[in-house]
């Protein structure tokens, strides 16, 4: 687990470089958080950091936008705020062959019809600013935040001495 201070959005968008560039080949991140925490703020930069230079559209209404990526393959980015229930996200076909990352944004409305996360990554207030918790969820997950970890960018809080 990483704890990072967002102070402002331009540190939003550095993480978003940051976790881009350490990415394994697929990645599913599940991006938790309160209205206005700052999850599509991280999933815009991401998709930028990816080089997606069109508008990038919040999936609010069409639950998901899809991006082709110049390197191959697409990026999913979803809010599933106003689903009923999970059992609506068949009806979007989330068959995904080509997809190598998903933001998903809500999560937990669409638990058990989502694949599972790699990564968490839980955005919360912190004064003006933000904050993010990092949280792997499998090998991949794992293996992403060690590289994290060496990456000098990346400036974790902390932990507070016993
Ligand atoms: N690190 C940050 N520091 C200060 N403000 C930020 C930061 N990140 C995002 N914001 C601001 O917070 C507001 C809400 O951001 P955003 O829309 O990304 O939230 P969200 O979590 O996607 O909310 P929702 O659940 O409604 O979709 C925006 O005005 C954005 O500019
Ligand atoms: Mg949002």
């Amino acid at each position: 687990m990483i704890d990072v201070s967002l102070p402002d959005e331009a540190a939003t968008s550095s993480l978003a470089g940051v976790l881009a560039s350490h990415a394994p080949p697929q990645a599913v991140v599940h991006l938790h958080g309160d209205l206005g925490a700052g999850k599509s703020t991280l999933a815009r930069a991401w998709l930028r950091a990816l080089g997606v230079t069109g508008t990038v559209r919040s999936p609010t209404y069409t639950l998901v936008e899809r991006y082709p990526l110049a390197t191959g393959g697409e990026a999913l980015h979803l809010d599933l705020y106003r689903i009923g229930d999970a059992g609506e996200l068949e009806f979007l076909g989330l068959d995904e062959p080509e997809a190598v990352l998903w933001l998903i944004e809500w999560p937990e409305r669409g638990a058990g019809a989502l694949p599972p996360a790699d990564l968490h990554v839980r955005l919360g207030m912190a004064g003006a600013g933000r904050r993010a918790t990092l949280i792997p969820a499998s090998a991949a997950g794992t293996a992403w935040l060690a590289r994290l970890g060496d990456d000098a960018e990346l400036q974790p809080i902390p932990e507070p001495n016993p």
